[in-house]
């Protein structure tokens, strides 16, 4: 048995012994086959690693897969066809943002030098939120800024990029509320800033693939508190000071740095937190493509109440699942199909047409699940 970090965790690999959360429930039983699936279901929790049984860990270190791999019977028209990722990411369009979004985090890298170095400097953070908006108006629909999001951080996972998401994340997410114009941005702002702490920590340890040291465990866990510090003092909103500080903070007191509750938290840090874990979630990886939305979402479902605010996480779910109707699922009893119409009160189980042309109910076929969008 040894200990790997999330980062180092597989598809495939057998779990040694049970994974709790740090209020005692279990996430993963012992003798657990990982999926890319449960591998989120990790970081949704905020665990960051496992203990894996020898002979599988060992097999899967050795080949291990460069995507997910499908928990169907293998169909030789699909396998030759690119993935939905894939096909994503070949399009101009993705192309082009691509460029954008890497001059876009260049300006925040800019901005958060300009920060560290010179705390007295004015910050632009008018210019921050035209980046952000321009992004925005780059994509036709939801589904297509959602999708670029999600692939877009294979090419750069760094601390820039994920603030980024985040920011993009909360922006829809305050228009989905119906927010001001000036709350929306306030609330990039927050997504933009809210990891600024990490940037006190060093590389080295950030990227360290292997699991960490308690010691690396406590700085990491110190960036909440280090992005504060370095915020504290700049003439900015309250609210995003309180959204570095507070956006590990979850509803149960399960969270970090001050194991707040529900009310102790602030609101615009209750929705970076959720659009932090999303992209955490959902994003690209080496290892697998991105995790599809519709599991995202059954794992908030599940266990997303009790640690995230009810009334953003709702809200958010539905439009996220909504922006997916009309778009074509693989199941996981290997048929393809289209979803119909959501079901608002069961979101991962819409009714969906198959091929033949038969619609299907999902509510009624607990079993099927869609675990791709294709
Ligand atoms: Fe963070």
């Amino acid at each position: 048995m040894k200990t790997y970090s999330i980062r180092e965790l597989k598809p495939g690999m057998k779990v040694a012994e049970s994974v709790y959360t740090t209020k005692g429930q279990l996430v993963l039983e012992a003798g657990t086959i990982l999926t890319t699936a449960l591998i989120a279901r990790l970081s949704f929790y905020g665990i960051y690693s496992a203990n894996i049984a020898d002979a599988e860990a060992a097999s899967q270190t050795a080949a291990a897969p460069k995507a997910m791999p499908e928990t169907v019977a293998p169909n030789p028209s699909r396998a030759s066809n690119p993935s939905y990722s894939q096909k994503v990411k070949a399009t101009p369009e993705f192309i082009n943002y691509q460029i954008e979004y890497n001059k876009k985090t260049s300006v925040i890298r800019d901005v958060f030098d300009q920060i560290l170095n010179h705390p007295d400097a004015t910050i632009d953070t008018q210019r921050v939120l035209q980046e952000c908006s321009s992004l925005i108006s780059m994509c036709k629909t939801t589904v297509d800024l959602f999708d670029k999001i999600h692939n877009m951080r294979l090419d750069d996972d760094s601390v820039y990029s994920h603030c980024l998401n985040v920011a993009l994340i909360a922006r829809m997410m305050g228009k989905w509320m119906h927010f001001s114009d000036e709350d929306r941005d306030i609330l990039t702002l927050c997504g933009i800033f809210h990891d600024i702490g990490k940037t006190s920590i060093p590389d080295e340890i950030l990227n360290k693939p292997e699991k960490y040291t308690d010691e690396e465990f406590m700085l990491i866990q110190s960036h909440p508190t280090l992005g504060y510090e370095i915020l504290k003092d700049l003439p900015i909103d309250e609210r995003i000071k309180k959204a570095a500080l507070m956006h590990h903070e979850r509803s149960d007191g399960s969270g970090y740095p001050q194991k707040l509750k529900a009310d102790e938290i602030d609101d615009f840090a209750e929705i970076i937190a959720i659009a932090d874990v999303y992209d955490a979630m959902t994003a690209a990886r080496s290892y697998r493509s991105p995790l599809c939305p519709f599991q995202a979402i059954s794992m908030f479902e599940k266990d997303g109440l009790q640690l995230y605010g009810p009334k953003y996480i709702l809200t958010f779910l539905n439009r996220i699942a909504s922006t997916y109707q009309n778009n074509r699922v693989l199941l996981n009893n290997g048929q393809s199909a289209n979803i119909v119409m959501i079901n608002t009160k069961h979101l991962t189980r819409p009714m969906v047409q198959l091929d033949d042309g038969t619609v299907v109910d999902m509510l009624n076929l607990p079993e099927w699940e869609i675990i791709k969008i294709i």
